[in-house]
C-alpha cells in the first residue's frame, strides 16, 4: 500500500480529482469527514490529511510515500524529497509586496535601519533579502499577512498572490516576484527505490490525466 499525504483546504479537491481521474478512488467523502486516514477502494492507497505545511514533512520522514504541496510550501520547508511532476493546478506566485508606488530599493518608512517584512515564508524571505544584501527583520505571522503593512507592523510583505485581488483591495502591490509556485507531486527518496514499481506507475498515470 502507498501512502499519500494530502493537504486540507483548498487543495484538497482538486487533488482528489486528479487522483479519481487516475483511478484512485475513496469510497469516503474525504471532504467532509472529520477522520484523517483513508483507504482508497482497492486497498492499494492510503490517504492521510495534514496541514499543507506538513507536506514536506511527512515525506521527507517517509511516514507517507509521497505527496501534493505546492512548490511554496516545499520550498520554505527545504525538505529533501522528489519532485517528480508539476500537477498544474494551484498556480500563483511568491511576491514581494508593498503600499502602492514603493520600489524595492526605498528605504522603510522609518529610522529602522532594516525592512521590516512580515511573512508566512520566513526561509524563502531570508534567502531572497540576503540574496540581495539588503538587511532585513523578518515579522513571522500565520495569516492576514496583508494587514501588517497597512497597520504599521510591517514595510514589505513576502506573500501568495493567486488574482492579486487582496493585494489590491488593500491598496498593496506586487514589488517582485520570487519565485511561481503550483502543485507538485512529492516522493520520498528511499520510497522511489523499495517501491519503485508502484511509485512510477501512479507517475505514469497522473502524467496522462494532466496532458
Ligand atoms: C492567501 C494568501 C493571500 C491570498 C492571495 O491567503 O496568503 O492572502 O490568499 O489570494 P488572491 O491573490 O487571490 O487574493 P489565504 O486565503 O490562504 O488566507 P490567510 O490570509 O489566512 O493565509
Amino acid at each position: 500500500m502507498l501512502v499519500i499525504a494530502l493537504c486540507k483546504g483548498r487543495f484538497l479537491a482538486p487533488s482528489l480529482d486528479l487522483l479519481t481521474e487516475a483511478g484512485i478512488c475513496f469510497p469516503e467523502d474525504i471532504a467532509s469527514s472529520r477522520k484523517l486516514i483513508f483507504n482508497s477502494e482497492d486497498h492499494s492507497f492510503r490517504a492521510v490529511l495534514v496541514k499543507p505545511a506538513d507536506v514536506p514533512t511527512y515525506v521527507e520522514y517517509g511516514a507517507a510515500d509521497m505527496g501534493i504541496a505546492g512548490r511554496d510550501v516545499i520550498l520554505e520547508s527545504r525538505a529533501d524529497v522528489l519532485q517528480p511532476l508539476d500537477l498544474k493546478f494551484g498556480y500563483c506566485k511568491i511576491a514581494v509586496a508593498g503600499a502602492n508606488g514603493i520600489s524595492e530599493g526605498a528605504p522603510p518608512n522609518t529610522s529602522r535601519p532594516t525592512i521590516r517584512v512580515a511573512t508566512k515564508y520566513p526561509r524563502i524571505t531570508m534567502d531572497y533579502y540576503n540574496s540581495r544584501g539588503i538587511p532585513v527583520e523578518i515579522i513571522p505571522l500565520s495569516g492576514s499577512i496583508e494587514l501588517a503593512p497597512l497597520i504599521g507592523l510591517a514595510d514589505r510583505i513576502v506573500d501568495l498572490v493567486e488574482t492579486g485581488r487582496t493585494l489590491k483591495d488593500n491598496g498593496l502591490e506586487i514589488v517582485e516576484v520570487i519565485a511561481e509556485s503550483s502543485a507538485r507531486l512529492l516522493i520520498n527518496r528511499a520510497g522511489y527505490q523499495t517501491k519503485r514499481d508502484e511509485v512510477l506507475q501512479l507517475i505514469q498515470a497522473l502524467e496522462k490525466v494532466i496532458r
